[in-house]
């Protein structure tokens, strides 16, 4: 591919990463402080590619990952983020045998079947349901029945579950077991979706099929629709992330447990580790506030002997004496961010932590000598934010960007007629109580003063993962054109800097007009 250097002139205004961020070294930047400057191209946007490999046995067909935060990812999210090509990281603001769980549904997730369906009972009423339905705002009201011994006793079809019928059972008015479409789930083999697909093809006017096991028991539920997406997401230009044996990718987050006596917690954390392991997870976050200190790093060492092969992620970190650290301790991909999230008061409680660009750019470097990778994890608002940390990172960690899919955990809430939904930080109080505050060095001790470094915040709802991806895929892939990069490599080699001033900014925003769209 023809590539042509910027002339002189060129050179003297748009600088190389190492150029330009040396230039600065007396001034914290962060995104919006710089632009990225074009260059010669012969690369079509959607022929770029994105995949990134973050450790060996960890290679992702997008660059992105969902943070391990208790409002942004558990299952749902994670498995949404590797079947478009990314990574889940499962937060570990909850019992360690639900952190299990959650992984072991990221990994056993059949794409298209959904395995533990909302069922209802006989005895409800149809007005419970109404009501279960308006509460959790779900778009659909066909429901399995299921007795009380867990066997299938029938579908309640979506076209009785209205409100002239709400004093009626559920059982009255069920479509009965006999009628209903199932099949065993010993039938599925190997491509379950095609399977499904060739069941709907056989049976017109049926939408659902059932999956129940010799005993009856129901397994999960198919939808035509969700067949019929899948099947024409085959020819995605983005493959799901999946592991050796199919599987859907999976990362889960840890902390440096400490027992009662301020040591760290070293059985708990190798046999909760060993028994994510066995669930088959692809990646362990060390997940704190401060990863250059002595916890973490004797973690990661322990971690890196006990499980030789398995990637370890650490962080988080800010300073290249940091990122060597992590590394000499053996961590494959290092965690940069401290205080760029959008819920994050790091700075203003601790003052400390570093805008994040020139964190990247320090740490890159160092993590070049050292050989191993960089996640930028936070302050990502906009694709144009994650093309800026491409340059010098090889994935980025985004919360709050998620935060507002249907696919985060958490309740969608009705204020002055918008749907929002929670959005905290691990160090905000409520957080902590729930048992974060391992992260931020604290005891989890609510007698105790603690400093919340975090907001309890709202985001308002958005669309599905999906959507928000498709978004910000469009995005990276048009900032790769422009550089003229085909792959990540190039991205990181190609990109050339320059400093925006406030007017510059002000101009990179739609302005002197009337908006009657927000992007996105
Ligand atoms: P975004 O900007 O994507 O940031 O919402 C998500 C990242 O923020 C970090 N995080 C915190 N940082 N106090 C902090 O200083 C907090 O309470 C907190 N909670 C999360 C974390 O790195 C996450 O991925």
């Amino acid at each position: 591919m023809a590539t042509r250097e910027p002339d002189n002139l060129d050179s003297k205004f748009y600088k190389t990463a190492d150029a330009f961020f040396s230039a600065y070294s007396h001034l914290g930047l962060t995104f919006d402080d710089v632009t990225l400057a074009t260059l010669y191209s012969e690369v079509l946007p959607r022929d770029t590619q994105l995949d990134t490999t973050l450790a060996e046995g960890l290679q992702l067909n997008i660059p992105i990952i969902s943070s391990d935060m208790d409002t942004v990812t558990e299952a749902r999210m994670a498995i949404a983020m590797a079947l478009n090509g990314g990574l889940g990281l499962i937060h570990y603001n909850m019992p360690e045998r639900e952190q299990l769980s959650e992984v072991g549904r990221v990994k056993n997730n059949v794409h298209g079947l959904i395995q533990d369906p909302i069922k209802v009972a006989p005895d409800q009423l149809i007005g419970d349901v109404l009501h279960m339905i308006e509460r959790k705002r779900f778009a659909f009201s066909t429901f399995p029945v299921v007795d009380g011994t867990g066997k299938l006793a029938g579908l309640l079809p979506g076209h009785v579950v209205k409100p002239r019928y709400s004093k009626r059972k559920v059982g009255e008015a069920l479509t009965p077991r006999a009628q209903v479409h199932t099949i065993n789930k010993k039938e599925l083999g190997r491509d379950p979706i095609a399977r499904a697909d060739k069941f709907f093809t056989s049976q017109p006017g049926i939408h659902k099929l059932l999956v129940v096991d010799d005993q009856d028991r129901l397994h999960g539920l198919f939808t035509m629709s969700d067949v019929e997406r899948i099947t024409q997401e085959r020819n995605a230009q983005f493959k799901p992330a999946r592991d050796a044996q199919f599987r859907l990718m999976c990362g889960a987050a840890v902390s440096a447990t400490r027992n009662a006596f301020g040591e760290l917690d070293r059985n708990r954390i190798l046999n909760h580790v060993g028994a994510l392991v066995e669930r088959g997870l692809d990646a362990v976050a060390v997940s704190t506030a401060h990863g250059h200190s002595k916890g973490v790093g004797d973690t990661v060492k322990m971690l890196r002997d006990a499980f030789p092969a398995l990637p370890i992620i650490a962080g988080n970190v800010t300073s290249a004496a940091a990122v060597e650290y992590l590394a000499d301790c053996g961590a494959n991909s290092i965690k940069i961010g401290q205080g760029p999230g959008s819920i994050c008061t790091t700075r203003m409680v601790a003052g400390v932590g570093i805008p994040q660009l020139t964190a990247l750019y320090v740490a890159s470097r160092a993590a070049q000598k050292k050989g191993v990778t960089i996640l930028a994890d936070g302050g990502i608002t906009k694709s144009g934010d994650v093309v800026k940390a491409l340059t010098l990172a090889n994935a980025v960690i985004c919360g709050g960007i998620f935060a507002g899919c249907p696919e985060a955990p958490g309740d969608v809430m009705e204020i002055s007629g918008k749907l929002y939904k929670q959005y905290r930080g691990m160090g905000s109080l409520a957080a902590m109580k729930e048992g974060s505050a391992a992260r931020y060095g604290h005891t989890p001790d609510p007698a105790r003063k603690v400093a919340p470094e975090g907001v309890e915040a709202l985001k308002e709802v958005s669309g599905s993962v999906d959507r928000v991806l498709a978004q910000v895929i469009g995005g990276i892939q048009s900032g790769m054109g422009y550089l003229g990069a085909a792959d990540l490599g190039q991205l990181r080699e190609k990109a050339r800097f320059i400093r925006v001033s406030p007017a510059g900014q002000k101009e990179a925003a739609p302005h002197d007009v009337v908006e009657l769209k927000t992007a996105g």
